[in-house]
């Protein structure tokens, strides 16, 4: 379970205003569950899985994993419990090494074990069974440079080495985003699967509505720093892409007033 209470990070501009990136959001993830997050360009949704990763501070407010206070935690210590996945395929993975090498990075993090493992028969098997059952015909690619696959392959080794030792919690910040759209499809199916076979708890940023209003069983809709809708159970079935593309258009429009007229707008529409 993910508990995040109050939380807020804010960022000061030289010359410019105070900017509240997470403006005391309040929110429990129960173990398990799938959450998607949109929002406009600049809402906030990048810096709060940052500050669940570790990679931004909070102001004030709390940050709870698996039992764990982790408010304070550094980012290497939070990521013993959470895999990331980012938007550019190169992050993440080590291009020079072969798929399995990365996959064996991945599966000594934190591990006593050394590389003799990593190199071994059962982690060569073990690699090739996830690949394979995810896209059939990568588990043919174990010893070629990772720099050698496409975006949307090495998209889907990161996944799995991302997900290798079953996070508590699985960060995905536009993993599709830089990807054509088939690419970008095969990336999200593979994604659903590894969520629903192994119980992850996830939160995938994406700006795709059309995978907001299918995936998940959780929608949060963030404008500036705060959670401005959070649907789920049949409120999030009911949920399409048009009525998605709705509320975004309101909250653009939002964007060009003034601070108190926006918030009216909003609360009233959103
Ligand atoms: N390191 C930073 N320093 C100053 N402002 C930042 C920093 N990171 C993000 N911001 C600002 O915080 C707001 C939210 O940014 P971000 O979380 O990246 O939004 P999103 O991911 O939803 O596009 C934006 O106004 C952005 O300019
Ligand atoms: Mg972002």
């Amino acid at each position: 379970m993910l508990e995040l209470n109050a939380a807020t990070v804010a960022f000061s501009t030289t010359g410019g205003p105070i900017v509240r990136a997470v403006d005391g959001v309040t929110l429990t993830v129960p173990a398990g569950q799938f959450v998607v997050v949109i929002g406009t360009n600049g809402s906030g949704k990048s810096t709060l899985l940052g500050s669940i990763a570790g990679t931004v501070r909070l102001d004030s407010g709390s940050i709870h994993l698996a039992d764990h206070d982790i408010t304070r935690w550094r980012e290497d210590q939070r990521a013993r419990l959470i895999g990331r996945v980012f938007q550019d395929p190169r992050a993440g993975t080590a291009a020079s090494l072969t798929v399995l090498e990365n996959i064996a990075v991945a599966a000594c993090r934190g591990r006593r074990a050394g590389l003799s493992w990593a190199t071994s028969r059962s982690l060569r098997a073990a690699a090739a069974e996830r690949l394979g059952s995810i896209v059939p015909g990568l588990e043919t690619r174990l010893d070629q440079p990772i720099g050698s696959l496409s975006g949307g392959q090495r998209q889907i080794v990161t996944l799995v080495m991302a997900t290798w030792h079953k996070p508590d919690l699985l960060l995905l910040d536009e993993h599709t985003a830089a990807l054509d759209p088939a690419a970008a499809d095969r990336v999200v199916q593979a994604t659903a699967r590894l969520v629903r076979e192994h119980h992850l708890t996830a939160l995938m940023v994406t700006h795709s509505l059309a995978q907001a209003a299918t995936l998940g069983d959780r929608l949060l809709l963030i404008h500036r720093g705060r959670i401005v809708l959070d649907a789920h159970g049949a409120a999030k079935r009911r949920l399409s892409a048009d009525d998605l593309a709705y509320r975004f258009d309101r909250l653009r429009s939002a964007d060009q007033l003034d601070e108190s007229a926006a918030r009216a707008l909003t609360v009233l529409y959103v």
